[in-house]
């Protein structure tokens, strides 16, 4: 038996797992930090790397409680290295390695959007290659396409901000509360998502994205209304299905170029159920194979590190001293 421990430490979530062999998840317990940035409207990275700090260690204990595992049992430790906040993601490496060192056992350094990718496998034993992730969180949305095992190519990411970031500002505007995601979701429920017409941007780009334009034009839509506040859902709801079918447009023309079999849609953004539901909808017609990771997978998870790590062990190897942040790649490979 292999036992793996996950740590994800990469942005505002604290997250330690135990993965028995390649897939089989014993605990995966995250401590969100959203309260406290919260206060602030987004993340404050000093604040998220000392609260990492202060929360691992009891993390772990919980961890190792809850799979019923000792640490003299565990046979490897996979922790993010990159891509994400650097005083962060120093807290989770430096645990990794002390583990590492004390235990003398291996630490596989692992790229958090292949975290996000290899959720799928909870899912599905392998892929249909080529394949296509469209990673979306508040840091990232990325086309990555799959044309063979442990091959990733980067054929389209936003040129500015995020999706989520971009879900993220318009909820500040709207004084909504931090996640923007979450909240935006639940109050568009109640409202009409054809109330306000918003820009989809780069459509001459197929696979590019870019939301800053849809984040100036939402602020300026709420702007130039005499009350705002009888909008909000109205402004949401609007919103939410701009992000959407920018999000389908490009992904969509993506798998038609690409011939893509297995689609694996991932990250924060991917918890949204009305994007999930456009996606499903619009696919019917089609051979792609949506892979639906539930939102407990696709929000920070350290889960998800771990199944990177079970499945792409070999593409991982370092030497402990090589294991820094961003030490290792970008994840094209
Ligand atoms: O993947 P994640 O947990 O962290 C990063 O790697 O960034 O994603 C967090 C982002 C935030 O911007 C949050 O607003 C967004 O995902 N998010 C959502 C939803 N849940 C989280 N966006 C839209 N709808 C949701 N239900
Ligand atoms: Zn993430």
């Amino acid at each position: 038996m292999i036992y793996t421990l996950a740590i994800e430490t990469s942005c505002d979530d604290t997250s330690i797992a135990i993965i028995k062999d390649k897939r089989t998840i014993l605990s995966n317990i995250v401590s969100s930090q959203q309260k406290t940035h919260e206060n602030y409207g987004g993340v404050v990275p000093e604040v998220a790397s000392r609260l990492h700090a202060e929360t691992i260690h009891s993390l772990l204990e919980l961890s190792l409680t809850e799979s019923g595992i000792s640490l003299s049992q565990l046979s490897q430790i996979a922790v993010t290295v990159g891509p994400g906040l650097e005083g962060c993601l120093l807290v989770g490496i430096s645990v990794a390695k002390s583990l590492s060192y004390a235990l003398d056992i291996p630490i596989i350094p692992v790229n958090h959007i292949h975290g996000h990718i290899y959720a799928f496998t909870q899912y599905q034993q392998t892929l249909t290659y080529p394949a296509l992730a469209l990673i979306v969180s508040g840091g990232h949305t990325d086309l990555i396409l799959m044309e063979k095992e442990c091959s990733f190519k980067c054929c389209g990411r936003t040129r500015d901000d995020a999706a989520g970031e971009v879900f993220d500002k318009v909820s500040r505007h709207l004084s909504l509360g931090y996640p923007g995601g979450p909240i935006i979701e639940k109050t568009a429920k109640q409202g009409n998502m054809d109330a306000f017409k918003l820009p989809i941007a780069m459509k001459h780009s197929p696979f590019e994205f870019s939301f800053s334009g849809l984040k100036t034009a939402t602020i300026d839509c709420i702007k130039s209304l005499d009350n705002p506040h009888d909008h909000v859902a109205d402004i949401c709801a609007s919103f939410q299905k701009t992000v959407n079918e920018t999000l389908m447009l490009k992904t969509l023309t993506a798998c038609d170029h690409f011939k893509i079999n297995d689609l694996i849609i991932g990250g924060g953004v991917a918890s949204n159920q009305s994007l999930m539901t456009a996606f499903k909808d619009r696919i019917k017609s089609t051979n792609i194979n949506l892979i639906h990771i539930k939102p407990h997978l696709c929000t920070d998870n350290a889960a998800m590190i771990g199944l990177a790590a079970t499945h792409l062990g070999n593409l991982y190897q370092r030497k402990r001293s090589e294991i820094f942040v961003n030490s290792t790649f970008s994840y094209e490979h």
